[in-house]
């Protein structure tokens, strides 16, 4: 497989570390002002090549995988689809871009909007993606298999739905620092040291992550049964959070609230 990589930070160069473990990928050609940046122990890969900006491109490919900010998306995507074959697959992961607005500038090319979360840098985030009608089932495997290097990858059925995607998985990690920002708050305001409501609030959410990861049969409820009993402490604090449904009610807000707001970014464009 051949890949042209345009933008190579934080998200390429997770994706472009993915690939190159990869003996299937033949040649990634990446496009950034700053080269092409990733974390392999043979940074001297011969299947890559750097360059500063799309005059460079040469050769076709058989997906074209755009990782620049949303904001200079236009312009990247007007000085890009004359240089790219008629038959090449775009795969764009900028939040709010749609497959409206990727059909402007790549027309009936197979094209894809994917939605992928920070800790895909890790290999364990979550990729949501659509696609339009015009990609082979060939094409839909190759883009599961390009975007499983970021972790778990599911097809969303509607791209209205994408903006719900972004709220709940996309900017879902930065919930959950907020959280245990949060937790590790209260624990210095119950009396702790702040080394150590720093070290048990992190490890908390570490590890409850981890259980969960590793009981995949059970539900997040059943998991928080396990550890409230009858009467007991965590009932306690869990009366204060879900006591009228306080904790379901602000998190449904803030998730509306990144909906609403990747609409009017996406009707922005
Ligand atoms: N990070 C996330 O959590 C996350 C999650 C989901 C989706 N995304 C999406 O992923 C995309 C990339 O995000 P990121 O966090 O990886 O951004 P980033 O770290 O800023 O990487 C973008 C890279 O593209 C380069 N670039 C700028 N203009 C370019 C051009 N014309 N041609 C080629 N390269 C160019 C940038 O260089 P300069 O620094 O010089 O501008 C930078 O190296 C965004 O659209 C974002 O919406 C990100």
């Amino acid at each position: 497989m051949d890949i042209l990589l345009i933008g190579c930070g934080h998200m390429g160069s997770a994706m472009l570390a993915g690939w190159l473990r990869r003996d299937d990928i033949a040649r990634v050609v990446v496009v950034d002002p700053h080269g092409a940046k990733h974390d392999q122990p043979d940074q001297g890969d011969r299947r890559v090549v750097a360059c500063a900006d799309a005059s460079g491109i040469t050769g076709n490919f058989d997906i074209a995988v755009l990782a620049v900010k949303p904001q200079v998306m236009n312009a990247v995507c007007a000085d890009l689809a004359p240089r790219l074959s008629a038959d090449v697959m775009v795969v764009s992961i900028a939040a709010g871009i749609t497959l409206t607005t990727l059909a402007k500038h790549f027309g009936d090319r197979p094209l894809v909007r994917a939605m992928p979360n920070t800790p895909g840098a890790i290999g364990r985030g979550i990729t949501g993606y659509v696609t339009n009608q015009k990609l082979t089932s060939k094409q839909n495997d190759a883009v599961v298999r390009l975007l499983d290097v970021l972790g778990d990858v599911v097809q969303v059925p509607e791209e209205s739905m994408m903006d719900a995607v972004t709220a709940v998985s996309g900017s879902g990690p930065a919930y959950i620092f907020a959280l245990t920002e949060a937790l590790e708050k209260a624990a210095i305001a119950s009396g702790l040291p702040v080394d150590l409501a720093v070290k048990l609030a992190r490890q908390t959410v570490v590890g409850a992550a981890a259980l969960m990861d590793e009981k995949k049969d059970t539900s997040p409820e059943a998991l928080r049964k396990a550890v409230t009993s009858p009467g007991g402490t965590t009932e306690a604090a869990l009366h204060v959070l879900m006591e009228n449904r306080a904790l379901e009610t602000l998190f449904k807000k803030a998730v509306l609230a990144a909906k609403t707001r990747g609409q009017n970014l996406a009707q922005s464009q």
